[in-house]
């Protein structure tokens, strides 16, 4: 179709020539002798006016329609519009399709309810805002092409329908109806097909991969989403962690034009759970874990002398603020987190306040205050028990405060690299060891002798790129020595039988001159979210799920007819 100019196109520099535009019905103001009609197209809104006695059709909001004009100045420019010195004087305007009344106002605020975006989600989609997040996530991928290319990567997809893997999260499966009663599953990531490429040759493979993961949603978790996902033969870790980096550099430059000083900070998970309390920290404000162990190591408090931690931390002038039902919320917190309780001490007219100081001697009192720096209004929230439990409240618990307080300036970006996560971790409740990242993480060379003694002790060669307090993506150097390999599986309580079921193949093949290897994956989607300024991952996803699951526009997942299930072998059981 004719079309002289995308509307943001247009300028001064265009004054007094004749345009064809095309788009949407944005606005219409009728002024008497004047029309008003805020044209939109995908590059952003003109203002096109329609003089008394020329004639056009019965134009409506959302209608699509071609205008032809001349591009004139306006009389008052409107600073907040890209072409607002200019407007666009039509003298002729073509209907060329009407428009229910949509559901929602097509425009950057809405206050229409999440279900309905995403059942009218093209018209969601229609947004500018939404349109800014998906020029974003494809200038992100157009970076990830050309950076990669530049770098000697090669792209290369992996398959969809695969057998299931051992990684963490649960499997989506789809039944083969020529092979009844066997199952793909969709790839959580491609992970052992990456590293099956660094077996073949490829040296440095990366793939724009769809992964699928069956786990509770959240902000930042979809179940079906996107991974930048990359794998190198022959570099050290450091060498590989200087390479992301500098990807993530020029990502930053040309999706927001930030420039990302380099080298990044390294921090140890120890560190990062030390002072922050997760190992995904956001270290744009303080309000720091400080450990108490040693006040209290003493005791005659029953409860904190047995507390395998106790950690504080101090939020500033708040004591007044913190009423019951205040302190009520953080106990219930602190219960979802599998403690009792917590114990809140307020600084109020220069002296420490709380029902807890009375079981406390004068000295641990001293020594609290010696060791935290607590001013007037202030207040100390302190957890004592188990640490895997302490310390993920107290993170958390200084998450809220810092949104609550404001702690962080609007537009800042904080990168760093967590490393040095543990190879195992122990189960709460069952006391069993599972790999922390997966089985085929390599563990740190000085660690090596605990795998004999105290495998919970052992390090790996683990790294994550944490933006902003969301971990943006992870990766691993791998093992390449089958003694270690197959020590690890060992550990893992895996039989050669189980071995050979799960991943026989693999372990196979990386008998067959494996090279030293190392990768990660960037989540994409939690990319375009920190860069497009949104803390909602669906906002990033053209055609999300809601936090249930479930597509409210296709309605997936859906019921399906008794015969595809009688072709599958397949019988619901209610
Ligand atoms: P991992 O499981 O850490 O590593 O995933 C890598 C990155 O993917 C993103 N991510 C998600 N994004 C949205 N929704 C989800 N449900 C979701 N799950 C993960 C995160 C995360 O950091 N194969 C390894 C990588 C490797 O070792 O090379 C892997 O998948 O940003």
């Amino acid at each position: 179709m004719e079309r002289s100019h995308y509307n943001s196109e247009l300028s001064l520099a265009n004054l007094n020539q004749k345009v064809t535009l095309l788009g949407w019905v944005s606005k219409r103001r009728n002024l008497g002798s004047l029309l008003f009609i805020d044209l939109r197209d995908r590059s952003g809104i003109v203002q096109v006016v329609v003089n008394d006695g020329v004639e056009i059709p019965d134009v409506r909001n959302e209608y699509v329609i071609q205008v032809k004009g001349v591009v004139a100045a306006r009389g008052v420019a409107n600073p907040k519009l890209k072409t607002g010195e200019i407007e666009v004087v039509a003298e002729q305007i073509i209907l060329l399709n009407s428009a229910k009344t949509t559901p929602l106002i097509i425009a950057d605020e809405t206050d229409a309810l999440e279900e309905t975006r995403l059942k009218y989600r093209y018209l969601d989609l229609r947004r500018p805002v939404m349109q800014k997040y998906f020029d974003i996530r494809d200038t992100i991928k157009m970076t990830v092409h050309s950076f990669m290319h530049q770098n000697h990567f090669i792209e290369i997809e992996t398959p969809m329908l695969c057998a299931s893997s051992p990684e963490g999260a649960k499997e989506y499966l789809v039944p083969s109806r020529v092979h009844p009663g066997s199952f793909y599953a969709l790839p959580q990531s491609p992970q052992m097909f990456k590293q099956l490429l660094m077996v073949a040759g490829f040296e440095r493979y990366y793939q724009i991969a769809r992964c699928f993961r069956d786990e509770d949603l959240r902000a930042d978790r979809q179940p079906d989403f996107t991974q930048i996902d990359i794998e190198t033969s022959f570099l050290d870790q450091n060498q590989f962690l200087s390479l992301m980096e500098n990807l993530v550099q020029q990502i930053f430059k040309n999706t927001i034009n930030y420039d990302v000083p380099l080298p990044l900070r390294q921090m140890t998970y120890h560190e990062a759970m030390e002072r922050f309390g997760s190992d995904k920290p956001d270290t744009r404000f303080g309000l720091e874990l400080n450990n108490l162990k040693a006040v209290f190591a003493s005791s005659g408090f029953a409860a904190f002398a047995a507390a395998e931690a106790i950690r504080a931390i101090v939020v500033p002038g708040v004591a007044d603020i913190t009423t019951r039902k205040v302190i009520d919320e953080l106990n219930l917190e602190a219960k979802k987190f599998g403690l009792g309780g917590l114990t809140v001490i307020k600084k109020e007219n220069g002296v420490l306040t709380g029902s807890i100081l009375k079981m406390l001697s004068e000295a641990e009192i001293k020594g609290l205050e010696d060791v935290l720096t607590v001013n007037n209004n202030d207040i100390i929230i302190l957890a004592a028990g188990a640490d895997n439990r302490v310390t993920p409240l107290l993170g958390a618990i200084r998450i809220k405060y810092g949104r609550q307080l404001g702690l962080v300036k609007e537009g800042t970006y904080d990168l760093l690299w967590v490393i040095d996560f543990p190879m195992f971790e122990r189960d709460v409740e069952t006391g069993e060891i599972h790999a922390s990242h997966h089985p085929f993480t390599r563990p740190r060379d000085e660690d090596l002798p605990y795998l004999d003694t105290d495998p919970t002790k052992v390090l790996s060669y683990a790294y994550d790129i944490v933006i902003n307090g969301y971990e943006a993506g992870g990766g691993t150097m791998r093992i390449y020595n089958q003694d270690v390999q197959r020590k690890i599986f060992e550990i893992l309580g895996l039989s050669p039988e189980d071995i050979n079921k799960k991943f026989g193949y693999f372990v196979d093949a990386l008998q067959y001159g494996t090279p030293p290897h190392a990768g990660m994956a960037f989540g994409l989607d939690r990319l375009a979210m920190i860069l497009g300024g949104t803390d909602n991952i669906r906002d990033v996803i053209a055609f999300p799920k809601n936090l249930a699951a479930v597509d409210p526009m296709t309605n997936a997942p859906t019921p399906v007819t008794d015969k595809q299930l009688e072709e599958l072998g397949i019988k619901i059981v209610e």
